[in-house]
């Protein structure tokens, strides 16, 4: 029998629940510290971040705190930096427009940003510090927000459905409509605002026949009213936007970008949007890509696309968000310069300094789509004028859809740290996104949201993890993976010794032993074509050209040098050498950029058709041992929590059984070479 009590919001609540303060002395003195919060302004992000304040402070010690009027000075005070003199001009200096203070004084805990936002998550920090059981001397905090903008995108369809969702239906939408109760959307906007989130899209890239419809009259009072809760909790609202918008809803023949009708149409539009919705963030545009209409069809470049929707926006100080993922899905790759990888540093790097200030080129992680590993896209340190944006995916579209637990914070880490060298040493991708390389009127971090209307959110409760470590290191990339990871998990579940170290041993372990039984060694892919789950090696939807890792009987890989695809060209110099050197290339790439026999020795001294066959045989017995780490944890975790996640794992289980042996068996036959340990493969 559990010893933990049955509460069926543990789920629901993810890292808000927050329980009672154990330590006891603790709790005496926090009483004694918060029992009285005082507010000195008024707006209603304000007002939200006095909601949290109290219903997080009532919770952690059960009884509710008294607000005073903004006279008293004793407890808690809230405000805006101006209505608190003990300030000194240095502290107020130190913080921008989205920092905060949390400041320990005579008896008092200040908390204090420039702006509503600014509070807002002086106020979550607050609350995440109690929950940790800090002592209250120790509440003393300077902190602002290192990238600008902090976005989620959610892929959400009018239909209900969600694309790459695994985790339910819409939150938003249902039968081709927004849902009514708006309460779910309220606790959404509460657990993003609280690790700093502050723009969502709200509707998926792939903008279809309603969504299109978002634009006019029919949906914006709609879309206006969801601006209003996400605005209480500091987020900017922003909407994906059909290019061939004018001709399918606007009844122009054409949409052009440099038609003057077109224009004009786009013009109206975006002035009507600012009437319903005056801090409207802007539009996130996907074209001339799979099957979207985009500038190419007018023989228009994409700077010449964006700049339109920029120019109409600027007035309103709207921005474009222009998305690099472009390229030819019935591309030919028999030719050996082909390749997909190139796409999309050839389509945007020629327009470098061209697209207008208020554009934003958002790019993926690396040069193809999420995979559990890719190198990094080189656009990130090519583009050296122009905006950007990094674009994550929080959703386990390839790394094991929420079935599979698959923590994602070690592969972000490491994305963000890659040296680009583009402005010599130190030129990482998160010193570029944040304006620190080159200079960037707007840059930033997006993700695509995991979340659903499943009961958990994330339809595996071990994936709240991705969805808060997302938030943590779009506010400061350089925090450190252990800590965020031991925040979540006490924030989530609790402070136990054990709970904390098995469920973080799972987690951290979790990318390398999904990747272990998938595809190995950055070849990427293998999943079956359409829902991207399962293994089926040869499986890739727009493969009529042949496999996408190219194996036969003598190797596998593809290869990307300069005598290959040309593909390491894209780098600088020196990531260009490291990758075209077979010897200096990192070996969890080695597939992605050389073709490799079988026999070839690795520097473990296996070779690699023997790493194939022992990394899916590990993979498997790995995930075994999360699940005997998470049974230990039976007592320790409330039921329902600890039977869902065991749930999961047996899944996880069973599903990399079949990987190993779909992908063994493959290479077995591929290769006719048996393996060495003389284990079974069929
Ligand atoms: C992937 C994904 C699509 C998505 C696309 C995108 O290809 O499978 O569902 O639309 O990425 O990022 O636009």
């Amino acid at each position: 029998m559990s010893t933990v009590k049955r509460d069926t919001n543990l789920s629901y609540n993810c890292w808000l629940g927050y329980r009672k303060i154990k330590n006891k002395d603790l709790l005496i003195e926090y009483k004694k510290a918060f029992s009285c919060i005082s507010v000195f302004g008024e707006t209603k992000t304000i007002d939200a971040a006095l909601y949290e304040l109290k219903y997080g402070i009532s919770k952690m010690l059960g009884k509710t705190p008294r607000i005073a009027g903004s006279e008293s000075s004793g407890g808690i005070n809230i405000g805006l930096v101006d209505r608190f003199d003990i300030l000194s001009s240095k502290e107020i200096n130190d913080i921008g427009d989205e920092g905060f203070i949390i400041k320990n004084h005579d008896k008092r805990i200040i908390i204090t940003g420039k702006t509503g936002r600014g509070i807002l998550y002086g106020v979550f920090t607050f609350l995440r510090l109690m929950q940790l059981e800090r002592p209250v001397s120790s509440m003393n905090v300077i902190d602002n927000p290192v990238n600008m903008l902090r976005m989620v995108n959610q892929w959400d369809n009018m239909d209900g459905t969600i694309e790459r969702g695994y985790a339910g239906n819409s939150i938003f939408y249902r039968n081709n409509n927004f849902v009514r109760s708006k309460k779910r959307i309220r606790d959404y906007a509460r657990l993003l605002a609280s690790v700093g989130i502050n723009g969502i899209v709200l509707n998926n890239v792939n903008v279809h026949h309603y969504e299109t419809r978002m634009i006019t009259k029919t949906f914006l009072p709609k879309v206006a009213a969801l601006a209003d809760i996400f605005r209480e909790y500091g987020i900017t609202v922003f909407l994906s936007v059909n290019y061939a918008s004018p001709v399918e809803i606007g009844g122009l023949p054409t949409a052009d970008p440099l038609d003057t009708a077109v224009r004009e149409w786009w013009s109206g539009t975006v002035k009507e949007i600012y009437s319903y919705i005056p801090d409207f963030g802007g539009f996130l545009v996907k074209a001339d890509s799979e099957y979207r209409p985009g500038p190419f069809t007018y023989g228009r470049n994409h700077a010449e696309g964006a700049n339109m929707l920029a120019s109409v926006l600027k007035p309103f100080n709207g921005i474009v968000i222009w998305r690099c993922f472009v390229y030819n899905c019935l591309q030919d790759w028999r030719d050996r310069e082909t390749d997909r990888a190139k796409a999309a540093y050839d389509n945007f790097m020629p327009l470098d300094g061209e697209f207008l200030d208020n554009v934003i080129l958002q790019i993926k992680n690396g040069p193809m789509d999420f995979q559990v590993r890719e190198p990094v896209s080189p656009l990130f340190g090519g583009l050296k004028k122009t905006n950007q944006m990094l674009e994550l995916q929080i959703t386990q579209e390839y790394t094991g859809q929420q079935k599979h637990v698959c923590y994602l914070v070690p592969q972000w880490k490491e994305v963000l740290d890659f040296d680009t060298y583009s402005k010599g040493e130190g030129s990482t991708v998160k010193r570029i996104i944040s304006g620190r390389v080159y200079p960037q009127k707007y840059c930033g971090i997006a993700a695509v949201s995991n979340i659903g209307d499943d009961e958990t959110w994330t339809g595996h409760i071990l994936a709240q993890a991705n969805l808060y470590g997302y938030g943590r290191l779009a506010w400061n990339p350089d925090m450190d993976m252990n800590g965020i990871t031991d925040e979540w998990i006490i924030l989530t579940f609790s402070d136990h010794p054990t709970v904390v170290k098995n469920i973080k041993s799972i987690l951290l372990n979790s990318w390398r032993t999904y990747e272990n039984y998938t595809s190995p060694l950055g070849i990427g892919w293998m999943v079956n074509p359409g829902h991207h789950y399962g293994p089926s090696v040869d499986g890739y939807e727009y493969s009529k050209w042949g496999t996408y890792h190219r194996a036969d009987c003598f190797g596998i890989g593809v290869d990307r040098t300069v005598k290959g695809t040309g593909y390491t060209a894209q780098y600088h110099k020196r990531n260009a050498d490291m990758y075209d050197n077979i010897e200096s290339c990192p070996e969890e790439l080695l597939l992605f950029f050389h073709r490799v026999p079988y026999n070839y020795r690795l520097k473990s001294g296996k070779t690699l058709i023997q790493h194939i066959y022992d990394t899916h045989f590990e993979g498997v017995e790995q995930v075994r041992e999360f699940k005997s780490k998470w049974l230990s944890l039976k007592d320790l975790i409330d039921p329902e929590r600890f039977e869902h996640v065991l749930d999961r794992l047996n899944t996880q289980i069973e599903d990399a059984i079949e990987w190993r042996d779909v992908v063994n068996t493959y290479f077995y036959r591929k290769s006719g070479i048996p393996d060495e340990k003389g284990r079974k493969i069929y």
